[in-house]
């Protein structure tokens, strides 16, 4: 958009991305492990600037309850994806390289998920914008 200045008006270029971690989901005669989980990667990614523009969020249910821990990824005008089975004790490091590829996808299309483990294994659907 031109400005009355002839300037151009700048663009946002950096957008909030949020991770939900259903704060509900657990395993039969277990407590929830999803608030345990979501506060060490919230944790993992204040030790770097890189993940500025990451909010992590103890989620409500997201009807994925087979198959504890839910999780799922969105930020406006990118695709968004829902994951279930995620394994609070294995899968720290993959939510950050999950959540690295995510951010540095212009649209949110992941199209080479090797790098994050046994997600990719996890992945119940992706929305489009
Ligand atoms: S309790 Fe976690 S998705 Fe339903």
């Amino acid at each position: 958009m031109q400005l009355a200045d002839g300037t151009r008006k700048p663009v946002a270029t950096e957008r909030m991305h949020k991770i939900f971690i259903c704060r509900s989901c657990a395993d039969v005669d277990a407590a929830p492990a999803g608030p345990d989980l979501a506060a060490r990667l919230r944790a993992r990614l204040s030790t770097s600037a890189e993940f500025g523009m990451i909010e992590v969020v103890d989620s409500r249910c997201m009807l994925s309850c087979g198959k504890p821990i839910a999780v799922s990824l969105t930020c406006p005008g990118k695709m968004s994806y829902l994951f279930a089975d995620v394994d609070a004790a294995t899968d720290l490091g993959n939510l950050v390289t999950l959540i690295r590829l995510y951010r540095d996808s212009p649209g949110g299309a992941i199209n080479d998920a090797r790098p994050v483990g046994r997600l990719r294994h996890c992945l119940l659907g992706r929305l489009p914008t």
